[in-house]
């Protein structure tokens, strides 16, 4: 946003424009206006206000405080012993391209090498994939609350975005399907969904899927299925994956499914993802690549590969490990004065109502500094998260007892309870 306005009194009586010293502040470089009214991250507010706090536990951000298992880091040393320091191919190298497609097919059906596109992680293949479909004007729908970057990234192309509100109640969060279906007009562009969701923890139904994909089919609706936190899904014994839109739609479908070996192997700082693509835009998706970071590093990707193969007992117990940890944290969160916090089926987080978080960010700034709790705000993830808060629970159980004790002596000081 410019404010020329309010500096020109600056300009106008300048009489010698020869004097370069002085630059009015109309005249001093800034962003255009789409990236200038982004909204900037509350996480980081709130983590910023923690610098310089001794021993802050931190809660908010979305990742384990475990490190990347020890056989991923050594195929990663490995290949830089080897001297695999080139650039590879924008889509990936055709090794970490075949075992993805086996890994895709295993879990949801057949799919080959030609639809799976390494990207540098899931927030790149999520801006990749909004590049091949939207620009200015068009029109993008999102299903909120929501990690912020699914709503902000349409914007930075020019595309419009609306929000759609999952309803809270006695079940959690919960899906208004026709307030969704009517919210997806025919002149809509793009659908962007999160499931299992960040930061609700929400699992979309296969049912639910499936009208949503006939209604998209119906109307040459895009669908952006981001699906990073799949294996992050506590369901009936022997389920593998949340339900996937890739389990109802051929390949060629107007569907792009977003992944990353950030969350099922704790790879967050690695920066490796993929996207299943239809084919057919493989050639423009190379394009976008290249324009935008060539390729994924070529040791990591060769740690990618590694994950695939070998990792599956690894992602096993991490979700046993999360899900113990989950209902540890909501037993010891339900026994606060005020709290109300449901189980949900999916990812790592707990979104729940606290009582003073009708200002969240104010009251997450405040437990940083008054308690060395981090916690992100509710939100930070849309208007319809005010009032809740959002609390990582992939650590161990003691680390998050810690947490709670924190939190349970903030509240009594202020006299919950
Ligand atoms: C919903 C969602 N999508 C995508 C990502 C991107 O993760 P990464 O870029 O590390 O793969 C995250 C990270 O927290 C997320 O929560």
């Amino acid at each position: 946003m410019s404010d020329s306005a309010l500096t020109s009194s600056f300009t106008s009586d300048s009489s010698d424009s020869s004097d370069s010293s002085f630059t009015s502040k109309a005249d001093l470089p800034e962003a255009r206006d789409a990236v200038q009214t982004l909204r900037s991250s509350q996480i980081r507010e709130v983590a910023n206000a923690g610098f310089g706090v001794p021993d802050v536990l931190p809660f908010w951000f979305g990742e384990s405080d475990r490190v990347t298992p020890p056989f991923i880091r050594e195929a990663a040393a490995e290949a830089l012993g080897r001297g695999d320091t080139f650039y590879t191919h924008n889509l990936g190298i055709a090794p970490l391209r075949e075992v993805l497609a086996r890994y895709v097919s295993e879990l949801h059906g057949a799919t080959s090498p030609e639809s799976i596109a390494v990207t540098s992680a899931g927030v790149n293949a999520l801006m990749l994939a909004a590049q091949l479909v939207v620009g200015t004007g068009d029109r993008t729908v999102a299903l909120t609350p929501l990690w912020p970057n699914l709503v902000e990234i349409p914007k930075i192309l020019g595309a419009t975005v609306e929000t759609v509100s999952l309803s809270y109640g006695e079940r959690g969060w919960t899906l208004d399907l026709d307030r969704l279906l009517a919210a997806l007009t025919p002149d809509t562009k793009l659908l962007m969904i999160n499931s299992p969701n960040n930061p609700t923890g929400w699992v979309m139904t296969r049912d639910e899927q499936r009208t949503v994909l006939d209604h998209c089919r119906r109307h040459g609706i895009w669908i952006v299925a981001d699906e990073v936190y799949e294996r992050l899904y506590y369901g009936e014994a022997g389920e593998r994956a949340a339900s996937s839109f890739l389990d109802l739609t051929s390949r060629d479908e107007r569907l792009i499914c977003v992944n990353s070996f950030s969350k099922a192997w704790l790879m967050t700082g690695w920066r490796l993802g993929w996207m299943v693509t239809p084919p057919t835009l493989m050639g423009d998706l190379g394009k976008l690549v290249e324009y935008n970071t060539s390729c994924a590093p070529s040791f990591v990707q060769q740690a990618g590969i590694a994950a695939v193969e070998h990792g599956e007992p690894f992602t096993r117990s991490l979700v046993a490990d999360l899900r113990v940890s989950r209902d540890h944290l909501a037993a010891a969160l339900a026994r606060l004065p005020g709290v109300d916090v449901k189980v949900p089926h999916g990812a790592m987080y707990l979104f729940f109502r606290l009582p003073g978080a009708q200002q969240s960010l104010a009251l997450c700034k405040a437990l940083v500094r008054d308690a060395g709790l981090g916690l992100a705000p509710g939100s930070a993830f849309g208007p319809e998260g005010e009032g809740f808060v959002r609390w990582c629970y992939a650590c161990d159980p003691a680390r998050l007892d810690a947490g709670v004790e924190r939190l349970a002596g903030y509240l009594a000081a202020r006299g919950v309870g």
